[in-house]
C-alpha cells in the first residue's frame, strides 16, 4: 500500500499516455534501430503504456530531413511493427524554437504542423541559451490558435531555481511539460530541485519521458515519486491522458 512509504515507484502510477519521446527510429539522436524502438514500446506496454506521441526534433539546422511529412511517413513505414508492441502510436514533433521558425508555421502548409494533439504543440530550446525569440513566438502561436507546450523547463540552466522566468513563460498561456526522470535525478540535481519545485508550484501540465534509449527505461523502472508528490504526478498523468483526446 503506497501510502505507508514514503514513496512510491512510478511503475505503480497510471502511465497510460507518454507525450514525448524519440522513440520514431532513425530520424534524430533517439533510436537508431526498428528493433531496438519496438522492444521499447514492448517493454512501456509492460509497465502499462497504451498510448504514445512519438516527437522527433524539428529542427532544420540539425535533421534537415524532419518535416511533417516525412515524419509521417516513417511512422507509417513501421506501423506494422509497433501496432505489435500493444502501444497506439502518433506522430509529432519537438520544434526548436529557432530564429525564424515562425515561418514553418505560417505557410500555406501550416495545416500540417505536427501537433501532440488538436493544436497542442510541443516546443524546446537550447539547455544553455534561452531563444530570444521565445515570447514572440508563443505570442505568435497563440494568436494562431495554438496551444504551446514548453518541454522540460528544469532542464534548461539559464531558468533560475527562484521560477521567475518559468512562470512569466507559464502566464503567457503556455503548458509545461516535466521530464519525468528528472525528478529522479537523472539529469542531475539542479534539475531534479528545480523540477521538484515547479512541480509543487503547481506550474506543469503533462509529463514525458522523453525517451531516448533503452537504457533509460532501466532507469524509469528504478525511478521512486515521493509520497508527496504522487497526487501532483497523478495529476500530469490523468493531464496526458485528456491531451491525446484533445
Ligand atoms: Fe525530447
Amino acid at each position: 500500500m503506497w501510502f505507508f512509504n514514503r514513496s512510491v515507484k512510478f511503475t505503480e502510477l497510471d502511465f497510460r499516455t507518454d507525450i514525448h519521446s524519440h522513440i520514431l527510429p532513425g530520424v534524430d539522436d533517439g533510436f537508431r534501430t526498428e528493433d531496438r524502438s519496438a522492444r521499447a514500446l514492448e517493454l512501456l506496454h509492460g509497465m502499462g503504456l497504451e498510448r504514445s506521441v512519438l516527437t522527433p526534433h524539428i529542427y532544420p539546422e540539425l535533421y534537415p530531413g524532419n518535416t511533417p511529412v516525412s515524419v509521417r511517413l516513417r511512422l507509417e513505414e513501421v506501423s506494422g511493427l509497433f501496432s505489435s508492441t500493444g502501444v497506439d502510436c502518433r506522430a509529432a514533433g519537438e520544434h526548436m524554437v529557432y530564429a525564424g521558425v515562425e515561418d514553418s508555421f505560417c505557410r500555406e502548409n501550416a495545416g500540417e504542423v505536427l501537433c501532440l494533439s488538436g493544436k497542442f504543440v510541443l516546443i524546446e530550446m537550447s539547455y544553455a541559451f534561452e531563444s530570444q525569440n521565445i515570447r514572440e513566438f508563443i505570442f505568435r502561436l497563440n494568436s494562431m490558435g495554438y496551444h504551446p507546450v514548453l518541454a522540460h523547463p528544469e532542464r534548461y540552466s539559464y531558468y533560475s531555481g527562484s521560477l521567475e522566468e518559468v512562470t512569466s513563460i507559464a502566464d503567457m498561456d503556455t503548458r509545461l511539460q516535466l521530464n519525468i526522470l528528472s525528478l529522479g535525478g537523472f539529469y542531475g540535481n539542479t534539475a531534479r530541485e528545480k523540477a521538484e519545485a515547479i512541480l509543487e508550484r503547481g506550474l506543469y501540465s503533462y509529463l514525458g519521458t522523453d525517451l531516448h534509449s533503452l537504457a533509460q527505461i532501466d532507469q524509469l523502472k528504478s525511478l521512486k515519486i515521493k509520497r508527496k508528490h504522487i497526487h501532483a504526478v497523478e495529476r500530469l498523468l490523468a493531464g496526458n491522458d485528456s491531451l491525446w483526446q484533445a
